[in-house]
């Protein structure tokens, strides 16, 4: 199951009582992990022994100390960088280097020379500025040096170092040249995405979620949305942001409890009533941005009509059926995707966001489902089904929202396309 592109590094996992209730431990000692049978985990390394800590311990810990543990814990293998070197690689985190913002800070684009530490090659990378406010960004910040610190996958982001000084609290990254897939998907800005990258853009996030269920101690992602798909030049996923990220469930538990953290609209609706976490909240939240990759549609949308401000709500009487599937699939397409492969992949977004999580399926199932889709060439526009008819109506869509009546100023440029 690993991709030959970068080279993975083994997963080590945590043992059961790291970062297993919020607030609680967060690292444990890693020498008593046991490693995992999986594909994901053979030929783990020895491990290194490590001090028992907990977010408690940390909170009151001095920076100095943090950085020591932490240290000791990734050794070569996490740069632990001053705040002067960030700043001076970010022109002082100037507004013209802003790469983005989300709720924790802002992103900074930076590059590294050949001669700021060694062995480190000159390149460009990203720099998160976390606002600490309380504590909650500080234990955002730590589980993302700890999960993304040991976790390697060509469809994770890499975490190449950290900073942590004084309140200061920053993380470093490699650069993501085109940005999230947010930004490409409903940024009026963008060109459309076609098809075929869409479907790239969906393998890899699949690839990175199913790399991170599929270890013995599975870890669940828990904040899997657009946003958090980050694009390299050739449009290869890597998921980003591992601030809320838990340990899965471990033993003859079948969920973790933890306090309801995520973002609205992507979270499983049994995670939202009962707090209760698997990694089936992740399928869920694979399940809405398939159907935002299918529509073009965000997963709320405050701007639009009640009735379709959820799409899940929206798209799922739209799903079952292949007549009726053309109308919501994303105008910008102008008819350039497969029939075949738009049905399929309806039919795994719907199964995804079953409400009952034992039907969803598992990640690497929908790897294999979204591959197999790679070849289809039946191409809507060459086949008679586009541009959808006004048939619709019946369907719940207007026919002005299909003809682009129904552009709104912040919204996606979606149906802004003359058929
Ligand atoms: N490694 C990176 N390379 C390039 N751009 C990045 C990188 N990391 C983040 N960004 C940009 O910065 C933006 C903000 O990212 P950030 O993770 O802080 O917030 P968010 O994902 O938009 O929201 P949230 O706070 O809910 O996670 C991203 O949407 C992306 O455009
Ligand atoms: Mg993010």
């Amino acid at each position: 199951m690993r991709e030959s592109s970068e080279p993975s590094k083994p997963w080590r996992p945590f043992t059961s009582k790291c970062c297993s209730a919020e607030g609680q431990i967060i690292f444990g000692n890693l020498s008593r992990c046991k490693t995992s049978r999986s594909d994901f985990s053979k030929n783990i390394a020895p491990m290194p022994s490590f001090r028992r800590l907990s977010f408690s311990d940390l909170s009151r810990s001095s920076s100095t100390r943090i950085n020591e543990d932490l240290a000791h814990t990734f050794g070569p293998d996490l740069y632990d960088f001053q705040l002067s070197e960030l700043r001076a690689i970010t022109q002082n985190f100037s507004s013209n280097y802003l790469l983005g913002e989300g709720g924790f800070g802002t992103v900074h684009k930076g590059y590294i020379d050949d001669d700021l530490r060694q062995g480190l090659k000159a390149q460009a990378v990203a720099v998160k500025l976390l606002d600490i406010e309380g504590l909650q960004g500080h234990r955002e910040w730590l589980a993302e040096v700890i999960f993304l610190g040991q976790l390697r996958h060509p469809h994770l982001v890499r975490l190449i170092g950290y900073c942590c000084e004084d309140e200061e609290r920053l993380l470093v990254y490699e650069f993501m040249p085109r940005g999230s897939l947010e930004n490409h998907l409903f940024k009026r800005i963008s060109v459309s995405l076609p098809w075929g990258t869409r479907l790239k853009i969906a393998i890899g996030a699949a690839k990175g979620l199913a790399f991170l269920h599929g270890a013995e101690n599975p870890v669940i992602y828990r904040d899997f949305k657009t946003s958090n798909i980050l694009l390299d030049s050739d449009f290869t996923s890597k998921l980003s942001d591992f601030g809320l990220a838990k340990m899965g469930p471990e033993g003859s538990n079948t969920h973790v409890t933890t306090r309801v953290m995520g973002t609205y609209g992507y979270a499983a609706p049994e995670y939202i009533s009962t707090g209760h976490l698997t990694t089936k909240s992740d399928v869920y939240s694979f399940g809405v941005v398939l159907l935002e990759l299918l529509t073009g549609r965000r997963s709320m949308d405050k701007l639009r009509p009640k009735s379709e401000q959820n799409l899940v709500d929206w798209a799922k009487p739209y799903l079952r059926s292949s007549r009726r599937l053309r109308y919501i699939v994303d105008p910008r397409l102008a008819g350039q995707y497969s029939v075949k492969g738009a049905k399929e992949m309806a039919v795994l977004a719907l199964q995804c966001i079953s409400v009952n999580p034992k039907d969803r399926p598992k990640m690497a199932a929908v790897v294999a489902t979204l591959e197999s889709l790679l070849t289809l060439k039946d191409m809507a526009v060459s086949c008679g089904q586009w541009p959808a008819t006004q048939k619709s109506t019946r369907n719940g869509v207007s026919p002005k929202a299909i003809r682009g009546g129904n552009v709104r100023k912040s919204a996606p440029v979606t149906q802004n396309r003359k058929r």
